[in-house]
């Protein structure tokens, strides 16, 4: 089997549109390809060093995992790890900055629409927010995964992967696959404001773990004047379009609550189990570092590290 390798920053609860831009087809996926997924924690650290301090960094990652789980992933077809547990990752993350100039690094396109989103410049972020898509190559190389399902803002990231492993493989001989991205078919879907795409800070979106009052206030309180995008979810949840929002907002929350009702129930028989949960990562851990330990000494042998 192919593998597949993606994941989130672990940043909080994922929303609706997580599930339809790449939960949905992961699901999918897990029967077809061999997945890995990576609850990114390092990478949070590129914009949120300050502010978080540690606070929620562990709620966050058993979060991701939840919302993995609860939409239908299976941990025993599906590997799931935490970044920071694999110091595998930060090795081949070493050796893989030795291949990207400072001024590459400086091209990539969200790289600079984060910068600039985060109120910050080349001269004063930190060298792990350049950085942070080379040691995103090294999550998808070093499992040497085939195929990372990802949204379209993650495109740079995998043409940085492909240059990083087409880089080695010609300097050291043919080591890494050169990874394919897929990105999710259905559109980005928009936020409750109807202006935005979905985003946790702008609070319009419909989190995976609302409950059923919550998701009615949300819908009741979202724009439906000029351009709302309430007609885009009606599509996605079954409901026909109806310009009296007395009537469609409530036939629009109904349907929402039954898509999330089962992903709730399954969220709390896990959150029951903190133990299984951990042992999800714990598997999931000796598996990624014993194929990292096989893709590292082959990675040494080849740089001629070998002593
Ligand atoms: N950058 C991704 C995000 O913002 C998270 C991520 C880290 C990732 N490593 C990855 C995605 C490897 C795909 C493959 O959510």
């Amino acid at each position: 089997m192919k593998r597949i390798l993606t994941g989130e920053r672990t940043t909080g609860n994922l929303h609706i549109g997580h599930y339809f831009g790449s939960l949905q087809s992961r699901v999918k996926l897990q029967d077809e390809y061999e997945t890995f997924i990576i609850l990114a924690d390092m990478q949070v650290l590129y914009d949120h060093l300050e502010d978080e301090k540690g606070k929620s960094i562990r709620d966050n990652v058993y979060r991701a995992l939840l919302d993995n789980l609860s939409v239908g992933l299976d941990p025993d077809k599906v590997t799931f790890f935490v970044q920071s547990e694999i110091p595998e990752l930060a090795e081949l993350t070493m050796f893989f900055t030795f291949l990207v100039s400072i001024g590459r690094a400086k091209r990539n396109p969200t790289v600079k629409a984060e910068m600039e989103q985060a109120g910050t410049s080349y001269e004063h972020m930190n060298l792990g927010f350049l950085s942070f898509p080379v040691s995103q190559a090294a999550d998808i190389l070093l499992p040497k995964a085939d195929l990372v399902p990802v949204g379209e803002d993650q495109i740079p990231h995998i043409e940085q992967t492909r240059e990083i492993a087409r880089r080695f493989n010609s300097l050291f001989g043919e080591t890494f696959p050169t990874p394919d991205y897929l990105v999710s078919t259905s559109p980005r879907l928009p936020g409750l404001d109807g202006q935005n795409k979905m985003s946790k800070s702008l609070n319009n979106v419909i989190n995976l773990t609302d409950d059923e009052a919550t998701v009615n206030n949300r819908i009741k309180k979202a724009y439906s004047g000029e351009g709302h995008a309430l007609f885009t979810y009606g599509k996605l949840f079954g409901v026909e379009p109806n310009e009296r929002m007395g009537t469609f907002k409530p036939a629009l929350a109904e349907s929402v609550n039954a898509f999330l009702e089962p992903i709730r129930t399954r969220r709390r028989e896990l959150e029951k189990e903190p133990g299984y949960l951990r042992e999800i990562l714990d598997r999931g851990r000796d598996k990624v570092r014993a194929i990292g330990a096989e893709t590292l000494a082959q990675v040494k042998e080849r740089m001629g590290m070998v002593y």
